[in-house]
This record gives structure tokens, sequence and C-alpha cells, in this order.
């Protein structure tokens, strides 16, 4: 019988190497500090996991409920979205006070009863930190609006007076990432600076004070018994000393996109030395983590970061970003692994997250978009390294096409209504019943609106179902956990037919997936796991197209 989902009842059956289970010892340092080497990391945008108290916004409540079904699924580690206070402009990316909670999720009280929960279960909490602005309700923000120019309360952040006559234009060509530009004017004249919404400042990093307070928030939570940190823009809080023009601001990339070199507004020299101050804090807290969201396009800036005294790990995109196209796939391995390597840091692997549509749908949508979701898991948990899950994708949820009066995302407005934003992978998970909200609310409304067509996709629908995304989730993470993971482990090719890949891991684990048109023949091994039905014979067993396997 299945372990029941709702509470924190059901326990892991899967094994798991002693170390990377232990609850982590706080004092001195032991082997099981390297846990995030080799771990998957599950993430919570906390509006749509699951809403507690019937407002239709997901928020801590909801993530206590379900410890249980993220120990049963087989993650180490939780990532959780923006829960401080927020007036909300970017859905808690635009922070008020980076050392509370905000109400709509909860309370400390819940938030200290969450990781010590979560604890008990085994899995490790990191939560995400916005050094790079804060939200325009930050104290800090309005004491500098009512500051004059010139003033430290301004020099907290980036206030410039305009070029042009009587200063009306921006001090610079730089373009927000959310469109238009990065600069709003205020009352008094001067301009300021936000690579974002007008509602989320960038503060200015060249300040002592902002270094301070937070390495005071990094300590608020390492104290309250986090397991670490993901970064958001790790590489945007340093900026180009003089701020020069953008070299094409009509080439300004959109939301999230990877950014160029020479781009003043993004990965400048400077963010190293920053990065090595938050690894020293890190460094005094034993068994700590801290990933960095840092999009720039070139595998070898990448690796700056986490160098030995950065960052401890990075997000890798390159997954995210290749085609269903095996050549592609397969240099993304290479370059991600080589680049890595070269400074000694673990690769991650990420194929979703709250930022990107989510790859059923950018596979293809429906059923193959969906064959081709399976088989992405078993390649991406075949890698060496550290693993992303974004909630829902062991659903297998699509994108969500909204109606325009749904959409919330700032990036709607910001673009003049021509890029929708990122609502469509954002939309609440579907838990059990066979009809929206699926229980994802006691209430009767959800902050997005749930599709009518996802009763086969909730939670219990598909702990039911053998042949759901979930099972296979569920029976590939189990497998991972049996297998040694040195993550500095490499892999070998091996030769593949057109359109193919296959490669076997140090630890003897072989993974083929066959993105081409046409059955091919099976590599020799015994099957593990195959994320669909194989074809041919008992003799000549064939991989169909779309279809990946782990041997042994
Ligand atoms: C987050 C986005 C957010 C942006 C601004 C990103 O990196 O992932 O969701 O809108 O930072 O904080
Ligand atoms: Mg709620």
């Amino acid at each position: 019988m299945e372990p029941a989902i709702q509470g924190v009842t059901a326990r892991r059956t899967v094994h798991r190497s002693p170390e990377s289970r232990v609850a982590a010892p706080r004092s001195a340092a032991s082997e099981s500090d390297d846990w995030w080497r080799s771990a998957v990391f599950y993430q919570i945008y906390i509006r749509s996991f699951l809403d507690s108290d019937g407002d239709g916004v997901g928020d801590l409540g909801g993530i206590r409920d379900r410890l249980g079904y993220l120990a049963l699924l087989g993650v180490d580690g939780l990532w959780i979205t923006p829960f401080y206070p927020s007036p909300m402009a970017d859905h808690g990316y635009d922070v008020a006070d980076p050392r509370g909670v905000d109400p709509l999720f909860g309370d400390l009280a819940t938030f200290d009863a969450l990781i010590r929960e979560a604890h008990e279960q085994g899995l490790r909490i990191t939560v995400d930190l916005v050094p790079n602005h804060t939200s325009d309700q930050h104290a800090w923000f309005r004491e500098a609006l009512q500051s004059a120019p010139g003033s430290p309360a301004r020099q907290r952040y980036y206030f410039r007076d305009g070029r042009g006559t009587e200063g009306s234009e921006p001090p610079n060509n730089w373009q927000s990432t959310f469109g238009g530009p990065a600069w709003t004017r205020v009352a008094d004249g001067q301009w300021y600076l936000h690579l974002f919404a007008p509602e989320q400042p960038d503060l200015n990093w060249a300040n002592p004070e902002v270094v301070t307070d937070f390495e005071r928030t990094m300590r608020f939570w390492l104290d309250r018994g986090v397991d670490g940190f993901r970064l958001d823009v790790a590489h945007g809080l340093a900026k180009s000393a003089d701020l020069p023009d953008m070299p094409d601001p009509e080439d300004a990339g959109g939301v999230m996109d990877e950014v160029e070199e020479r781009d003043p507004r993004f990965d400048q020299d400077d963010v190293h030395e920053l990065h090595r101050m938050i690894r020293r804090v890190l460094d005094s807290y034993p068994g700590r983590v801290a990933v960095g969201e840092v999009w720039v396009s070139d595998d070898e800036r990448l690796a700056r970061y986490v160098r030995p005294d950065e960052l401890h790990l990075a997000f890798n995109f390159r997954l995210l970003e290749a085609g269903w196209d095996a050549s592609q796939l397969r240099s993304a391995i290479d370059d991600s692994l080589a680049a890595m390597h070269s400074v000694g840091a673990p690769t991650t692997w990420v194929l979703a997250n709250h930022d990107r549509p989510r790859h059923v749908t950018r596979y293809g949508d429906g059923e193959l978009g969906r064959l081709r979701a399976r088989a992405a898991a078993l390649v991406q948990f075949a890698l060496p390294g550290v693993a992303f899950v974004y909630n829902g994708d062991e659903l297998g949820l699509p994108n969500v096409d909204l109606p325009d009066d749904a959409l919330q995302d700032p990036v709607w407005e910001r673009s003049g209504h021509t890029d929708r934003g990122r609502d469509g992978e954002r939309v609440p998970l579907p838990w059990s019943g066979e009809k929206a909200p699926y229980d994802f609310t006691s209430g009767s409304r959800t902050w997005l609106p749930m599709p009518d067509s996802w009763a086969d996709l909730t939670v219990e629908a598909e702990l039911e179902n053998p042949d759901s995304m979930l099972s296979l989730y569920r029976r590939v993470l189990d497998l991972r956990s049996k297998y040694a993971n040195p993550p500095k482990d490499t892999l070998e090719w091996y030769g593949a037919p057109e359109g193919c890949l296959a490669f076997r891991r140090g630890n003897g684990l072989i993974c083929a997936l066959n993105a081409s048109a046409t059955d091919v023949p099976l590599p020799p091994g015994e099957v593990l796991l195959a994320s669909g039905r194989l074809s041919g014979t008992d003799e000549a067993r064939m991989l169909p197209p779309d279809t990946a396997v782990w041997l042994a």
C-alpha cells in the first residue's frame, strides 16, 4: 500500500547512503558536510505548491503538510522561493524585509517548525536570498526617497542624475530584463536603477553597509538552521564602475536570458570578491551550501563562480537550453562537465524552473512532450553531480495557456503585452480529486486558474498509476540513490546511432537515449529502468524514439 500523501507520516522506503541522510551535524566538519555534491533538490515555488489556509496561495504550512510526500519522492533537499515580507510586485522577489516572513506565507514559528520537521525526515532546506535588489517598500528605499541627492541613504542604491536637457533622459541606455528602461525618475529629478521591475531597486554592493546587512541576513537564517541558500541573480551584484552604456541595447535579451560578455549590467569581474565574502560566512557553518543563479552564456565564465573559495554550486542551464537533439544534449553535458571539473566543482543539471516554460511543453507538449520528459529525467538523474527538480515536473505538468486577464507576471505589462511572462509555468499543483482546484486549496479560488484537464495529473492519481511520471520519478530517484555518486566522476561516451546518445558512469551505470525518429538496437546490459515501452524481441530488443534506459 502506498503511504498516505496527507500529513507527514509517510516515511521514505528507499535506501540512502547513510552520510547523505543523517540530519546535519552542526559542530565539526565531517564527511556529511559534502551532502550537496550529489544531491537532488526539489524547487518549491511557494505560491503554487500547497495552500494550507484557504486563501488560494501556497504557503509554508502547505510545505509542512507535504514533507512526507517529498521524502517519499526521494529528494534530498528543498529550495523554497522567497517567503519574506513583500508587496509582491514580482511575487516575493521584491523583498521589503529579508529577515521576516510575509503573513501571506505564515510566520517565523511556522518556518522554525518546518525546518525541524524537514530535518526529522532527512530533508535539507535551502532558502532563496535576493541580494541584488530590494522592494521599493524596503525601509532603506523609502528613506532614500526622502533623502537628498548624494546623501548616504541614496548611496545604498544607484541614484544618478539624468542626461539631456534638465536630466530628463535616463543616465544610460540600460534596459530592464522585464522590458523598458532600467531607470525610473523620482520627484526631485534623479533616477534610480532597477535591472528588473521599478519596484525592485538595485542595491549598491560597493557600499559596505549593503555587504554587512547581507551578512546579517545570511546569519539570521543559518542560525535558524537552514542548510543553505539559492542566490538570486548572483551574476548581477557588481556593476561596471561608471555604468557605461550597453554596446547594443537592442540586444538586451529577454527575461532571464543568458547575458553576453561585455554586457556592463551583469557578470562583472568584481562580483567574485563578493562571492568570496559570502563563502567566508558560509564556511563558518559547516555543511551549508550556496547555489548561485548565474545566467552567463560562456561555460568558462560560469565556472569562475564556483572556484574553491566562491560559491559551492551554480545553476547550469545548458540542459534547459538544449533542444530535443542528441548532439545538443551531448555537447551540453561535455562542456558543462569540462568547465566544472576545471575548478573542482560538481556540475548541476536543470531542466526547468519558475522562469522558463516547463520542459513537457518545450519538448512538444501533449503525449510527445511527456514521453520526452520521461526520457530526459533518466538522462538528468544519470549524470554526475547535482540535479534540480521543479515542483510539478514529477507529475509531468505542462505549461498552461492562461487568459490575458489572469496574467500576473510584471513581464506582461512591462513588455507592453508582447511577452506573456512566466505565469504559465507557475500554475498551482494538483493534489487530488477530479476537479480544479484539486485540493490545492480548501478555498474555491487559486491565485492562477487551474485547468479542468488535470484530473489524471494529480499526485493522488499518479501515485496509484505505475505508468505515471510520478512513479517513474520515484523509481529513478530510488535507483539513483543505490548507485555511488562520486561527483567528480566523469563519463565515458559509447558509440551511438545518429540522433542517439549513450554514456557509462564510473559507478557502472549506463544511460542510453534515443532522440531520433526510428527504433535503434538497445546497447548490451541488464535493463534497470526504461522511460517507456521497449520494442523488438527478447533476443533483439530495440529502443524506440523518445525513450531512454538505464542499464547495468
Ligand atoms: C528569479 C526571477 C525573478 C528575478 C528578479 C530571478 O532570477 O528567478 O523569478 O523575477 O530574479 O528577482
Ligand atoms: Mg495560503
